[in-house]
């Protein structure tokens, strides 16, 4: 009866923890700031002028950028050459699955609600490239002949000659500008936070990349983010009802089974007191 109780207050603090975290977030980013197009490899935004907006169902189809699409400004039309690259890079990169999902966080960069209505340009921090290229550092890439950008090797592209990210590059930096990306090291002191900064994508790294069993954590998140107030609350006050019937079922249970020995205990007395 006592674990029970301790599950239903556990589970009640954490969907409150849930409920809260997920205000803050919409809290952190101001309502009112609209999606600013980025130049250079991506194509502007179709939600341009407007504010973020839950992802639409050709974006959700395209299978990429999931943890942003709760909020973004993108389309499917945006993604359209990250979703490529990455077909690439999975087909024929030869890219460990961490290579994979380091360079997908990276070019799902423009689909993060916060850089999408930053001033231009888009700025990624020289920490997170790194990581990126250091997970993918023996994937196979090959230079863009028109523009010289790096880009995953493709099927379309048997000529041009293909090697590891670090036959190209020899640091994170270097591999990110070479993307096409622009990057924000620690000694810049720009307004704007750069993506991918410790405080702002680790813990989304973290559960996507580290522990895949936080997966239904992740959805159940979006889930109580996509929902509104009164439809949080009446969530909680469901699971607390369901939570309490349970608990009350116990203690019924348990009251019979004492009220059933008692008697038991009872009529073996009498019946030792008749013999
Ligand atoms: C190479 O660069 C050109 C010009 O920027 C671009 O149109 C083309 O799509 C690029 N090719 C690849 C494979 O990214
Ligand atoms: C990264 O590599 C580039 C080109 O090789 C070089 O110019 C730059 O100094 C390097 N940066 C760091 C932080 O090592």
């Amino acid at each position: 009866m006592g674990r029970n109780l301790t599950k239903l207050v556990f589970l009640v603090f954490f969907l409150r923890l849930l409920i809260s975290s997920s205000c803050g977030e919409s809290f952190n980013s101001d309502e009112t700031r609209v999606c600013i197009s980025k130049r250079g490899r991506f194509l502007p935004y179709e939600s341009d002028g407007e504010t973020p907006m839950p992802s639409s169902l050709e974006f959700k189809d395209l299978n990429l950028c999931k943890v942003f699409h709760g909020k973004t400004c993108c389309s499917a039309s945006t993604l359209h050459s990250a979703s490529l690259a990455l077909e690439n890079l999975a087909t024929y990169g030869e890219a460990t699955k961490d290579c994979l999902d380091f360079f997908e966080l990276l070019e799902c960069s423009i689909c993060q609600p916060d850089v999408g209505i930053q001033s231009e340009p888009l700025r990624i921090c020289a920490s997170f490239c790194d990581r990126v290229f250091e997970a993918c550092s023996d994937a196979y890439f090959s230079r863009n002949a028109s523009n010289q950008d790096l880009v995953p090797c493709g099927a379309s592209e048997g000529t041009i000659i293909c090697g590891k990210a670090s036959k190209w590059e020899s640091n994170g930096t270097a591999f990110c500008y070479a993307l096409g990306f622009t990057v924000q090291t620690a000694g810049d002191l720009t307004e704007e936070p750069c993506y991918g900064s410790k405080s702002s994508l680790e813990p989304v790294v973290e559960t996507v990349i580290k522990t895949e069993t936080f997966a239904w954590f992740q959805d159940l998140q979006k889930l109580v983010r996509e929902m509104t107030l009164v439809q949080q609350i009446s969530w909680v006050v469901t699971l607390f009802l369901i939570g309490t019937t349970v608990f009350n079922r116990r203690r019924y249970q348990q009251q019979i089974q004492a009220m059933i020995e008692r008697d038991a205990r009872r009529l073996m007395g009498n019946m030792n007191g008749n013999a």
